[in-house]
This record gives structure tokens, C-alpha cells and sequence, in this order.
């Protein structure tokens, strides 16, 4: 059979992709080597977390904040095993709803591991132990990634964990550590803290999610605090070991100016290791194809995604750039678009990160850390949550909205937002930024009261001549 697209992997980059050249006209199929479509995202990763996230959150304010707005309850509890099973159906309902968008875009589908028997020819491996080879004149590599690890701590799945795990644990841990405070580690770290585990941090850098711009990392920790969590920032590990009923982890706070070396030991009845993740090549047989992975496990690729053999495309996760479903999401799309002779755009710098705390963590464009770097001239805009009506009528009063703007042209540059949410919100910033709107365009928009999108006005009042009206 030959197809005119045969996409490897079936995540938000791989499905896109495929309903995209479907779209266009183009005979696709689809290979997935596990027993459910949509990718880490669907399957492990975006939806799950985000289930557990909202019934996590639930339960905290059920017993942390309902009392406060006149609601009283009594004997509450935690059901970990329908929260766990309700999570599942989640997940199962969204994974058929691939397969429902696969037959209703005529998307041949197989299941198995693809691999390369040469640059057009990809051979089917099935659970089965059958085989089946289809061509392709294009093919898309959509492999994605897998949770990284290192010597230090080796991952055993039981108690040594990665969020693959953490996403159905069967018991609540009494002691949780937290091997990296960035995304995963904060949104996990969360859901757990908030069904009552200590939880602990152990991060190589001196913030929370250290790679966005640093006032969220700041902001983020006083909210987690509040959950009980401790911190050890700028810490090492240096040993994990399951010990049957435990795991110990072992950390250094490498000597610093003035400072004794630290050395600490916690005992906990799981460890997370949440630093980072690495794209997945594995059993491709990118030799057959002319195709060799970087050091970082990535896939090469030029600015229309195409790999040195031009008629092989690859995408998301397993490419450089954020491991974010939408972007992997655009890529799809932008391939399907190219193969068929259209010229799409990506505008990477505009593709938002969010981290799905409470409250939300949200970011677009340029961090305060890049503007100084690049020595690009820039003003700042804030306002504070606790200064908003509709924050403070549902007791949300945790964060800000802040805006950098072009010092001379006012174009806004970046918008980091921590606040109720912050990740819906961030879209209009995206837009914004789109349209190359200016600080005081945005603030001469008007935005409904009362409602959280009126601290994005405020900061670009701030921003633009430091007139919020509100503080
Ligand atoms: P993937 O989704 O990883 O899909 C790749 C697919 O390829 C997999 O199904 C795999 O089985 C298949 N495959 C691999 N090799 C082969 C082969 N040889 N043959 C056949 N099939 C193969 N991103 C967000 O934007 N928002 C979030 O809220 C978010 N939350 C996340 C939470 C967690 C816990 C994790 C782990 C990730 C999260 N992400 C989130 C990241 C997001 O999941 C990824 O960026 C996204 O899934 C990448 O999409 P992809 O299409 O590149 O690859
Ligand atoms: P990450 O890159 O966000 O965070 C890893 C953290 O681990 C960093 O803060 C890093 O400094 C730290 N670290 C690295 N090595 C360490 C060590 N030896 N000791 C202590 N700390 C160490 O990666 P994470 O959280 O694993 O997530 C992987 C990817 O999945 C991310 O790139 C993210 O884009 C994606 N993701 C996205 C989500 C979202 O969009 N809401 C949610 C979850 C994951």
C-alpha cells in the first residue's frame, strides 16, 4: 500500500498532523505502537494530570477554603481510587475520540512499533508477532519523548517513580520528594500536597520552574508553601535508593560563598524524579532512512521541519523547541500545509507555557531574564490579584499580571501572568502579541467587570504610563 503520508506516533503532533493532511487530500496513515491513540499527552501526560489537578483542587478548597464561604462539611474524605478511576475514564473517552477523528478523516490506522526499512518503506511490528511494511512518499516522525532520568537516581517504578506513576499511585504518601521543581514536579508536587502528602523539592536551580521568567518561580513557591511543602533549592542529589518500605535521598547543597557544604538525607515513601524528559527514538531504525539522532536523543530538522532527507518531516517532542502539546499541535499542521505546496508560519516565540497550579501559572514572549540579556530596551507594568473585585469575591487572591513593553515603541515584548486562571487568560496576551498590539492598546480595550482579564488591562495601564487605576 502506499500512502502519501505515513505518520510515526500518534500524539497531539502525530494526530494533528494527520487529520490536517486528511483535510488536504492527502491518503494518510497512522502507526501507533500502543493500544490507544493520543500520545503522552492523552494517554500519560496533559489530560490525566489535569483530571487529578481539578479533583486534587476540589478537595483542598472543600477542605481548606468552603468553610470561609458559609459552607460546612463534615467527615471528608479522599476516595484515591475513583479519583484515579474517574481520572481513567477521562482519559478513555478523549483516546476514543482520536480513534473517532481517525475513521471520520478516512486515516488508515495500525498499530504497532514503525520502523524504517528504507527512506520510504516502514515496517509495521504488531503485538501479534505479525508484520507489514507500507510506503510512503512523505513520512512524519511523531515519536515524542520519554522521562529522563540519571545514574544518581535510577527509576524502579515502584517507589522510585516518574509522572507515569505518579498519575496512578495507589495509596497517598505520607513523605513525597520531588526530584525538580518545574512543571511536572510543581503541578504533580501539587496534587499530592493538596491531598495531604509532605512534600519536598529538591531542585537544581535556585527557583521553582527556573526556566520561566523568575517572578513566577518566586510567586509560585509562596503558593505552594501554603501547601506545606518544603524546598531545597540548589541542591544536588547525589544517591536514591528504594529500601523496600522507603526510599532515601540523599542531597548536597554544594558550598557556596561563606556557606558549610550541606549535606541532608530524607526519607520518603515515594521519590518523583521529574528532571526533564527526552525525546524517543527508539526502534526507529533511523540508519535505513539516512537518519542519526543528536546526543540529546533529538532529531535534526531545517526551518520547515524537514530532516536531511527531504521528503522525511518530524515534529513536537522528538525536535528541538518546548515539549508542549499545542506546539507539537502546530507542527502537525504546518507539515501537512507544506507537503501539499502552501507556506504556514510558526511563531515560536508566541507559543505559551502554562503550569496548571492554583493558582495557574501563564507565560508568552520575552521573560524580564531574556529582555536584559539582549540588551533590548523594555518597561514593566503589575498588578497584583489581591487588588482585584473578582478576586476577591472568590477568594483568589494569590498573584499578579506582568507586562514588559518596548521602552521607546510600547509594543508589548512579554506577559507573565500567576493568578486564577492565568491559563485561559494568557490567550488574549497571545493575541495581543499576534496583532504586535501595544501596551496602551490593550489598555484602551475594554474588559467586562468583574473579571480576572481586568489585571491584564491594569498592567498595561501600569506599563504604559504607570496609570492602573485600581492600586
Ligand atoms: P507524544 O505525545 O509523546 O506521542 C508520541 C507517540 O508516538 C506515542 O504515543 C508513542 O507511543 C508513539 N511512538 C513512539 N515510537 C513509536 C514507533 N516506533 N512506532 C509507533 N509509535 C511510536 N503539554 C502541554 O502542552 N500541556 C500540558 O498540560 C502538559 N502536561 C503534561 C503532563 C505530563 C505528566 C507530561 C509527561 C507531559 C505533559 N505535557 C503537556 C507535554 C506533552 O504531553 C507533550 O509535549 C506532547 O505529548 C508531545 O506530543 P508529540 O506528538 O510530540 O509526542
Ligand atoms: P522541566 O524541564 O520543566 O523541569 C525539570 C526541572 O528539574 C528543572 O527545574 C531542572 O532545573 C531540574 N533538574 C534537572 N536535573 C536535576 C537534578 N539532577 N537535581 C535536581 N533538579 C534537577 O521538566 P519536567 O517537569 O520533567 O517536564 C518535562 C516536560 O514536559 C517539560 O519540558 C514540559 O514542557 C512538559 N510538561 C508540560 C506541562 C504543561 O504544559 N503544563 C506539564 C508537564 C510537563
Amino acid at each position: 500500500m502506499e500512502y502519501d503520508v505515513i505518520i510515526i506516533g500518534s500524539g497531539p503532533g502525530g494526530y494533528t498532523g494527520a487529520i490536517r493532511c486528511a483535510q488536504l487530500g492527502l491518503k494518510t496513515a497512522i502507526i501507533e505502537k500502543y493500544a490507544t491513540l493520543g500520545g503522552t499527552c492523552l494517554n500519560v501526560g496533559c489530560i490525566p494530570s489535569k483530571a487529578l489537578l481539578d479533583s486534587s483542587e476540589h478537595f483542598y478548597n472543600a477542605a481548606h477554603t468552603f468553610a470561609e464561604h458559609g459552607i460546612k462539611l463534615t467527615d471528608l474524605q479522599v476516595d484515591l481510587d475513583q479519583m484515579i478511576k474517574r481520572k481513567q475514564e477521562v482519559v478513555d473517552v478523549t483516546t476514543k475520540g482520536i480513534s473517532f477523528l481517525m475513521k471520520k478523516n478516512k486515516i488508515d490506522t495500525f498499530y504497532g512499533v514503525g520502523s524504517f526499512v528504507d527512506p520510504h518503506s516502514i515496517k509495521i511490528a504488531k503485538s501479534d508477532g505479525s508484520e507489514e511494511t507500507i510506503k510512503g512518499k512523505n513520512i512524519v516522525i511523531a515519536t515524542g519523548s520519554k522521562p529522563m532520568s540519571f545514574p544518581s537516581m535510577p527509576i524502579d517504578k515502584k517507589r522510585v517513580i516518574t509522572s507515569t506513576e505518579a498519575l496512578k499511585l495507589q495509596e497517598i504518601p505520607k513523605h513525597l520528594v520531588v526530584i525538580g521543581a518545574g512543571v511536572i514536579g510543581a503541578e504533580l508536587g501539587s496534587v499530592y500536597a493538596r491531598l495531604g502528602s509532605k512534600v519536598s523539592f529538591v531542585e537544581f536551580a535556585d527557583s521553582m520552574i527556573p526556566t520561566m521568567d523568575k517572578t513566577l518561580g518566586k510567586e509560585l513557591q509562596k503558593v505552594v508553601k501554603k501547601l506545606g511543602a518544603d524546598f531545597y533549592f540548589s541542591h544536588k542529589v547525589t544517591k536514591v535508593e528504594n529500601t523496600g518500605d522507603e526510599v532515601v535521598v540523599s542531597i548536597d547543597k554544594p558550598k557556596g560563598r561563606g556557606d558549610e557544604p550541606e549535606q541532608i538525607t530524607l526519607t520518603a515513601d515515594y521519590c518523583l524524579v521529574s528532571v526533564g524528559r527526552r525525546a524517543y527514538t527508539d526502534g526507529l531504525n533511523l540508519e535505513a532512512a539516512g537518519l542519526t539522532a543528536d546526543d540529546r536523543g533529538r532529531i535534526d530538522v531545517d526551518n520547515h521541519l524537514r530532516t536531511s532527507v527531504p521528503h522525511i518531516y518530524a515534529l513536537g517532542d522528538v525536535i528541538r523547541g518546548a515539549m508542549l502539546a499545542h506546539k507539537a499541535e502546530e507542527e502537525g499542521t504546518f507539515i501537512a500545509e507544506t507537503i501539499v505546496g502552501q507556506k504556514p508560519h510558526i511563531h515560536y516565540k508566541l507559543i505559551p507555557g502554562v503550569v496548571y497550579t492554583w493558582p495557574e501559572v501563564a507565560s508568552v514572549g520575552y521573560t524580564e531574564e531574556e529582555v536584559k540579556q539582549e540588551n533590548i530596551p523594555y518597561k514593566v507594568g503589575s498588578f497584583p490579584f489581591k487588588a482585584l473585585g473578582r478576586a476577591r469575591a472568590s477568594m483568589d487572591i494569590d498573584g499578579l499580571v506582568k507586562v514588559l513593553a518596548h521602552k521607546e515603541t510600547d509594543e508589548i515584548l512579554g506577559v507573565h501572568m500567576i493568578g486564577a486562571r492565568a491559563a485561559d487568560m494568557i490567550a488574549e496576551a497571545v493575541t495581543a502579541m499576534e496583532f504586535r498590539a501595544s501596551a496602551e492598546d490593550v489598555s484602551r480595550m475594554s474588559h467586562a467587570h468583574p473579571t480576572y482579564t481586568e489585571a491584564f488591562k491594569e498592567a498595561c495601564l501600569a506599563a504604559t504610563d504607570n496609570r492602573a487605576i485600581n492600586m
